[in-house]
């Protein structure tokens, strides 16, 4: 096994390897004194719960929302997503997303098309662009929900979700938004962005553990659970607890991955959101410079006019971009990921549906030297597999 100290860790979209120190030293705390998150009234569960409405807090101040009681915890944003999809459609409704969607929206849609839901999915560009106006033809009279990505987690590319929330409010649709690769990276404010629901995920961008996540839903927006049990109040009650956070969570919730969240998302703060676009930004077109000479190299996306997160996806002429990640794993040290992503229509819609692309993501925690090694390995693996 490598030793991961001298891994250089570019798979950052999938998960942040590399946390801020307090991430872990919150988690061995709540480990070691939380009990059961509103489970009872003495010391140990009383301070997990409070240290949990603290993490609410923590996160609604990053995301902009109305309120701590508006944020519920998940899992992950895959759970955040099947709440609100499975929450607010129903057999008879339309529902519209865009072809840059990962599978944990497009799964969830598919399922739901099952069981009756229309389903329209607005086409993406070879280059990652999405044309809004073939958005706006896709609405009709049912269309209950426009779930859209922020960023793609294949290319990076941002998506204008202020337009596109204008444009379904205006058909009088709710907006669902996949913010897994932008919470943390891109500013955002659920509120002022009018966004319904927005879905995040702690282990990437928010410097948080795995097996965290969440949805923040807006005032007066009513999303069904999709799982009921246990809450810890009103036990006495056939039916779940209507109000939220409690809502859209049953049983007990990750208190100990939460904390860690929570020192994660108070990192971001503490070094703003801005900065850390600003050193991944540098990061990723340092690379991008870098790579640019190199012969057969092809970045994908870019098409769109809001930029890009800290990802580059590229291939080595025809080489399959498996290859290509394992020559940069086994004989470089350097991790990337390689395949589909989880991305299947993103990737058919770029041509890369065989191939697959080579996704480098960068976080705050590499450096430009990093970067240079990346570039310096790539023109090895092409000068000798391209
Ligand atoms: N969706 C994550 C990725 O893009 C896991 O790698």
């Amino acid at each position: 096994m490598q030793k991961e100290r001298h891994m250089i860790y570019f798979d950052n979209a999938a998960t942040t390897m590399h946390k801020p120190p307090e991430v872990a030293q919150a988690v061995a705390d709540a480990l070691t004194h939380f009990g059961g998150v509103g489970r009872g009234v003495h010391g140990a569960s009383l301070s997990a719960g409070m240290a949990v409405y603290e993490a609410r807090d923590t996160v609604a101040g990053l995301l902009g929302a109305p309120s701590a009681s508006r944020v519920s915890f998940t899992g992950n944003v895959t759970e955040s997503l099947n709440t609100a999809l499975f929450g607010l459609l129903s057999p008879g409704d339309h529902a519209i997303t865009t072809a840059a969607s990962h599978n944990s929206v497009l799964r969830p849609l598919y399922a739901l098309e099952d069981r009756g839901v229309q389903l329209s999915i607005a086409p993406i560009g070879p280059d990652g662009s999405l044309d809004l106006d073939e958005v706006e033809a896709l609405f009709q009279p049912n269309t209950r929900v426009l779930a859209v990505t922020h960023a793609s987690n294949l290319t990076g590319d941002l998506y204008d979700i202020d337009r596109l929330a204008e444009m379904a409010h205006a058909h009088g649709t709710l907006v669902v938004v996949d913010a897994a690769q932008t919470a943390g990276v891109v500013p955002l404010n659920a509120v002022e962005q009018q966004i319904d629901v927005l879905c995040f995920t702690g282990h990437k961008a928010l410097y948080g553990p795995q097996g965290t996540g969440g949805l923040i839903v807006a005032e007066g927006v009513e999303v069904a659970p999709l799982k009921v049990g246990g809450s810890g109040t009103h036990s006495y009650d056939r039916e779940h607890p209507a109000f939220m956070p409690e809502r859209l969570e049953a049983g007990t919730i990750n208190g100990h991955g939460i904390a860690g969240l929570a020192a994660g998302v108070a990192f971001v703060q503490r070094v703003g959101v801005e900065v850390i676009r600003a050193h991944e930004d540098a990061l990723a077109r340092r690379f991008q410079q870098g790579i640019a000479s190199i012969p057969g190299i092809r970045v994908l996306g870019g098409g769109t006019p809001l930029g890009r997160t800290g990802i580059v996806a590229l291939n080595l002429g025809d080489v399959d971009s498996g290859q290509v990640a394992d020559a940069l794993s086994v004989d470089f040290g350097i991790a990337t990921r390689a395949g589909a992503h989880c991305a299947p229509l993103m990737h058919r819609a770029l041509g890369t549906e065989h191939q697959g692309a080579v996704r480098f993501s960068f976080s705050w925690f590499n450096t430009e030297q990093e970067v240079d090694q990346a570039v310096a390995a790539l023109s090895q693996i092409a000068a000798e597999l391209g």
